[in-house]
């Protein structure tokens, strides 16, 4: 079999990229195109998804047994051993089949002689499992796999809470839908699920979501080409409620792709609304989903920061910045969060979120209101970044947001995991008549 066909292999050389610093969503993509079967691309999502989650504890369980370092060249081999672990630990399958299977994808990668180490490997690990496991659940950075960094950042701001968010961060995450109210509603879109034979709940926190039972493939569910439903967490759900929109008003998404918070808005009211990002290769995805819902907006490539380049003078009654962000509140779907992001791109990150509020706070109208939204847990991205603002800025107010979650300064949070949400923070400020 080639590598082009088996996903074991495939995940090994997308993982090996993975640890190597490209992002799981770029390597994923890339590798799902080189299989044809459904069942073999959801095996293969798995496998890296798991891989990237477990990659601080299973690399190190590699190494402790490895009698001679694996050479650099070989690792795809590295990552092949660590997906075998993870099957065995944290995917249902059986000892033998994972195994096997990953004793057989060594000559998929064409590196047979890697069949006898392999195999050797992960039998020690079935045999001394008791005993291996107990060594890495010693240490919190190997028993969760997080590194260290990230576990005093979190210790730090969430002193009673850092192993909810920890085990949080390595528990898959549900699936989310967003129903269109434009073409359907809630409950009749969750009746023809049912009617397909695919469960489903209707979450009380967010009044257009559907929680699927199991992940699936989505463009494979009912409605998809009709433009029904979207994939967005309960928390991203939040943002179009909270901005309160009015018919008629005229709405700045500053940091828009790919647009699920800018359809939520046009599903939600008749607002107009400018859809603006700085990335260019972004917006084509932006610029279909909203075709494929059905919805319009004034689409535009620009720097938030540098108004004068996009901006036609006219205020706007209501401005989103979901700025960019460390993303430490997602990283159940994007585990790689943990390898790639680093303590040092904090103080870069809350720089450019400053330098974003404050160059988008003149483009608001008197009696408007600007929704700041990051999928961070950090204080410094959350809730010090908005103090910070209210105090430069004397016409800002900062208004409670109407949710049931952690009160941060004058914002809220909700951790990962909680209400079976993504990590979230939220506020809202209102500027003075
Ligand atoms: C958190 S994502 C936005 C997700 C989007 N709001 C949604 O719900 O689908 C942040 C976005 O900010 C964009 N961005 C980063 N810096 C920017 C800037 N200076 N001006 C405009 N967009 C920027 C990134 O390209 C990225 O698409």
């Amino acid at each position: 079999m080639s590598a082009t066909a088996d996903p074991r292999a495939l995940a090994a050389q997308a993982l090996a990229g993975v640890a190597g610093g490209q992002s799981l969503r770029a390597a994923s993509a890339e590798t799902s195109a080189k299989l044809h079967d459904p069942r073999d691309r959801a095996l293969l999502s798995a496998l890296l998804h798991e891989g990237a989650r477990w990659w601080l504890r299973f690399d190190v369980a590699l190494d402790a047994m490895l009698e001679s370092p694996l050479r650099e060249r070989d690792a795809d081999i590295r990552a092949l051993v660590v997906l075998g672990l993870v099957q065995l630990e944290t995917m249902e399958l059986s000892d033998y089949a994972a195994v096997a299977a990953t004793v057989e994808a060594t000559r998929a990668l064409r590196k047979p002689s890697f069949a006898g180490l392999v195999n050797a490997l992960l039998r020690r690990w079935l045999r001394e499992r008791e005993a291996q496991t107990a060594k890495l659940d010693r240490h919190v950075e190997t028993r969760t796999a997080h590194p260290r960094w990230l576990i005093d950042k979190l210790q730090f701001d969430w002193a009673e809470q850092v192993e909810s968010i920890l085990a949080a961060n390595n528990a898959p995450a549900p699936l989310w839908l967003r129903v269109n109210r434009r073409r359907v509603t809630r409950a009749d879109f969750a009746a023809q699920l049912h009617a397909a034979g695919i469960g489903c709940q209707m979450p009380q926190a967010a009044p257009d979501a559907l929680i699927l039972d199991a992940s699936r493939d989505v463009t494979a569910l009912p409605g998809y080409a009709q433009g029904f439903f979207s994939v967005q967490d309960g928390a991203a759900q939040q943002a179009a409620i909270l901005l309160d929109l009015k018919a008629g008003q005229r709405v700045l998404d500053a940091c828009a792709a790919p647009g699920g918070k800018s359809a939520h808005v046009l599903e939600t009211a008749d607002v107009k609304l400018t859809a603006l990002d700085a990335d260019t290769r972004r917006l084509p995805r932006l610029r279909e989903n909203l075709a494929r819902l059905g919805l319009t907006a004034d689409v535009r490539t620009g720097d938030a920061a540098v108004p004068r380049d996009w901006w036609d003078g006219k205020p706007f009654d209501r401005i989103l910045l979901d700025a960019p962000c460390s993303a430490t509140g997602i990283i159940r779907r994007q585990p790689d969060v943990k390898l790639h992001r680093r303590v040092d791109d904090i103080p870069a990150l809350v720089a450019t979120q400053k330098r974003l509020l404050d160059a988008l706070w003149p483009l608001l109208a008197r009696g408007g209101r600007l929704v700041y939204a990051t999928c961070s847990v950090f204080v410094d991205e959350n809730a010090r970044q908005i103090g910070a603002f209210a105090q430069r800025h004397a016409d800002a107010r900062a208004v409670a947001a109407p949710l049931t979650w952690h009160a941060a300064g004058a914002g809220m949070q909700n951790l990962p995991g909680e209400s079976g949400m993504d990590g979230f923070f939220y506020a809202l400020v209102d500027k003075h008549n």
